[in-house]
């Protein structure tokens, strides 16, 4: 069996406590791993971390040894990162979200195509066991037509960055972008498209907006979503239909629970228990090789997130501040 060349583009936060975890699992099938970061030191960590490989400050230096690159970069450079490794011949693995821009998301779609290698990201929720349930349940009728959909996500922002780039970004963007790519796609995904938006507020004055809410209608639907980085919410998604509603806790991604009109409730979980986030980490590598290697179809698409893209994009043009009536008195 020919084993795989995997660079590591990024070597910071998720790359460390996600992909490196997950990659080591895969010693058999990987010939050798390239950590590639502009900070040395941090692309050192990383093979330390590992256990062995290649460093780089450079993708451009090592992009001709590689089969596979999965990018862990600042957002901003997403696109430009991936379209060279696919450019190269190099299926890819991308953080969320895939593209800031739907068209340069289409773009890599359509290249990776042309150059028959594999485009998958990682939209995280798509994976979560009680996600894939709600999924189910939508399509399978059990809580009639929706009506509508729920989604508040809020606590203080603590992720170990090691850039810090969610806020010193030449064009900074915030929760919206952070969480909402998650956020906004599983919507898509359980509706089954891109929603109509109706109001966009945040909370920025030039800097990386903290709170965003967004309504929005899809078919005979109404939505909101609240965002935050500032302040704890409840952080549940609720769907209501015609017959019930789906409620469940965003983290608690092995259960959901199905509650129908004639008051009956029971909970729902998903075929695979998982008990940590790294876990997913694994799910996700595991499948990008396998797919790579010809044994499985990748689980999310590049293709799968544009919808969400899109939204997001629409989110952000149409942004307005909250009202802040205190200024003006
Ligand atoms: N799917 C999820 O749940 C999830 C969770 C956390 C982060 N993410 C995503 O992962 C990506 C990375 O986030 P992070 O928190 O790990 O960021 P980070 O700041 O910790 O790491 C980014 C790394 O990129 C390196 N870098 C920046 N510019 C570079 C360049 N031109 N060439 C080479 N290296 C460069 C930095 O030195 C840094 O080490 C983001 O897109 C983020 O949205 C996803």
């Amino acid at each position: 069996m020919k084993k795989i060349n995997v660079g590591i583009i990024g070597c910071g936060a998720i790359a460390e406590s996600y992909y490196i975890p997950a990659l080591s699992n895969h010693k058999d099938k990987i010939d050798r791993v390239y950590f590639v970061d502009r900070d040395l030191s941090l692309a050192n960590n990383a093979k330390r971390n590992f256990g062995s490989g290649e460093v780089s400050d450079d993708l451009d230096k090592i992009i001709d040894k590689l089969d596979a690159g999965v990018v862990c970069l600042p957002n901003t450079l997403h696109y430009s990162f991936s379209k060279k490794l696919l450019e190269a011949g190099c299926h890819v693995m991308g953080e969320k979200p895939l593209t800031l821009k739907p068209e340069n998301g289409r773009e890599l779609v359509e290249i990776a195509e042309k150059k028959k290698v594999l485009l998958s990201v990682n939209n995280t929720r798509r994976l979560f066991p009680s996600y894939q349930v709600v999924k189910e349940l939508i399509d399978d009728g059990s809580i009639g037509e929706i009506k509508e959909v729920y989604y508040y996500e809020g606590g203080e922002f603590s992720w170990p960055t090691k850039s810090g780039f969610y806020f010193t970004a030449a064009d900074p963007k915030g929760v919206l972008l952070d969480r909402g790519a998650h956020v906004l796609d599983s919507i898509c995904h359980w509706v089954g498209g891109k929603p109509e938006l109706i109001k966009s507020q945040n909370d920025s004055f030039g800097g990386p907006e903290a709170v965003a809410d967004v309504t929005f209608k899809f078919k005979d639907l109404v939505g909101e979503v609240r965002l935050s980085w500032l302040y704890k919410q409840e952080n549940v998604y609720r769907i209501i239909g015609t017959k019930g509603e789906i409620t469940g806790e965003i983290y608690d991604w092995n259960k959901t629970e199905l509650k129908l009109n004639n008051k009956s409730s029971e909970i729902r979980r998903g075929k695979q228990k998982v008990d940590s986030f790294s876990e997913f980490g694994n799910i996700l590598v595991t499948n990008f090789i396998e797919s790579i290697l010809g044994n499985e179809e990748l689980i999310i698409k590049g293709k799968d997130v544009i919808d969400s893209i899109e939204w997001l994009e629409e989110c952000y043009n149409e942004a307005k501040p909250f009202e802040t009536s205190w200024y003006s008195i």
